[in-house]
C-alpha cells in the first residue's frame, strides 16, 4: 500500500498512515505545483490532501491506483467530488473536530474588527500612545447589535450561540437550516439590517461572488463584514471599490481571493480592513485532531472499513 501526503502534518497522524503502508510526502511548507502533485501521487492508493491541492478528473485520470482522496479540511472546493465518485474515489474531510475553534476564530475577528485591535495594537507599536485618547481608536459595542448569519451550517451555528452571550441579535439566511431560536430572513434582508455579517458558506458555484456590489451596496454605512469560510465568496474587486468609496465599518478576513494575497494588494491601505492568513482552525489541538481525522479516513477507505467523513459514500459500497 502506498500513500502520499502532501505537506508535513504531526507526527502521530503519520505514524497512523505508516501502520497500514509505505508513504510518501511532500516536504516542503509550500504546495506542491500540480506538476509536482501528479508526480507525488502518482502510483498511491490513498491521499491525504490540503485544501490548496487541486484534485481534478484529468489529475485523477493518472492515478488509476487511487481509493482515497483525505482533505485536511472542513471545506473540500479544491475537489472535484462528482470525479471523484465517477472514478470509485473516496472523498473525505475533516468536519466537526475544528467547529468551536472556527466559531470562536470568528466571533475573535468580530471583537478585532468592532473595537479596532489591530489598528490600536500598530499605533501603540509604532510609537504613536502619547496619551489616554478619550476620542481615538473608538469602537462599537456588540451586545444588542445584529448579527446577520449567511449559512447557519455547524459554524455558523456555533457562532450564534456564543454571540448570544455577549448581547447580539441574530439574524440568518440558509435555505437548508431550520433554527427556530434565530430568525430567518432572505440575503437582500440579511445584508440591509446587520450590524455584523458573517460568512459561512461553502465555496460553491452558486456563492462564488455572491457579496458582490449589488450586495455591498444593500450593506450599512458602517456595517462589519467578516469572512471564514472561503476567499471567493467575496469578489474582491468589488470590496476593494466599496471600500474605497467609504463604505462598510470594518472587515475581517481570515481568507481571500487570490489567496494568499500578496503583500502589495490594495486591502492592506485600508485601517479597517483585519487580514490574517487563513488561520481560524489553528489551533494546536484542532489540527491534530484534523491531521488524525484525516488519516482515519484514510485508512478507514483502504482497510475496507468505514470513514469517519466521506462525501461520497457510495463508492464504498460499490466494492
Ligand atoms: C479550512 O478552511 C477548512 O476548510 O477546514
Amino acid at each position: 500500500m502506498l500513500i502520499a501526503v502532501t505537506r508535513r502534518i504531526d507526527s502521530g497522524a503519520l505514524a497512523q498512515l505508516e501502520a497500514l503502508g509505505e508513504l510518501r510526502y511532500w516536504d516542503d511548507d509550500l504546495p506542491p505545483t500540480p506538476e509536482q502533485l501528479r508526480e507525488l501521487l502518482s502510483g498511491v492508493d490513498g491521499a491525504l490532501t490540503l485544501l490548496t491541492d487541486r484534485i481534478d478528473g484529468e489529475l485523477l485520470d493518472s492515478l488509476p491506483d487511487l481509493r482515497v482522496v483525505s482533505n485536511l479540511a472542513v471545506g473540500f472546493d479544491n475537489i472535484d467530488v462528482a470525479a471523484c465518485t465517477a472514478r470509485g474515489v473516496a472523498a473525505c474531510t475533516t468536519p466537526n473536530v475544528l467547529t468551536q475553534t472556527t466559531a470562536e476564530f470568528a466571533l475573535a475577528l468580530i471583537f478585532a474588527v468592532a473595537r479596532q485591535i489591530v489598528p490600536g495594537a500598530r499605533a501603540a507599536r509604532d510609537g504613536e500612545w502619547k496619551t489616554w485618547y478619550p476620542f481615538r481608536f473608538l469602537g462599537r459595542d456588540l451586545a444588542g447589535a445584529t448579527l446577520g448569519i449567511v449559512g447557519l451550517g455547524r459554524i455558523g451555528r456555533r457562532l450564534a450561540e456564543m454571540a448570544g452571550g455577549i448581547g447580539m441579535d441574530m439574524i440568518y439566511a440558509d435555505e437548508y437550516a431550520n433554527a427556530p431560536e434565530y430568525r430567518r430572513v432572505g440575503l437582500d434582508e440579511l445584508y440591509r439590517t446587520s450590524d455584523v455579517i458573517s460568512l459561512h458558506v461553502p465555496l460553491t458555484p452558486e456563492t462564488r461572488g455572491m457579496i458582490g456590489p449589488d450586495a455591498l451596496a444593500l450593506m450599512k454605512p458602517d456595517a462589519i463584514l467578516i469572512n471564514t469560510a472561503r476567499g471567493s465568496v467575496i469578489d474582491t474587486s468589488a470590496l476593494v471599490a466599496a471600500l474605497e468609496a467609504g463604505m462598510l465599518g470594518g472587515v475581517g478576513l481570515d481568507v481571500t481571493d487570490p489567496e494568499p494575497l500578496p503583500a502589495d494588494h490594495p486591502l492592506y491601505a485600508f485601517d479597517r480592513v483585519t487580514i490574517v492568513p487563513h488561520i481560524a482552525s489553528a489551533t494546536s489541538v484542532t489540527r491534530h485532531q484534523m491531521s488524525s481525522l484525516a488519516a482515519q479516513n484514510v485508512v478507514a477507505v483502504l482497510s475496507g472499513t468505514e470513514p469517519p467523513h466521506c462525501l461520497n459514500p457510495e463508492v464504498l459500497k460499490r466494492g
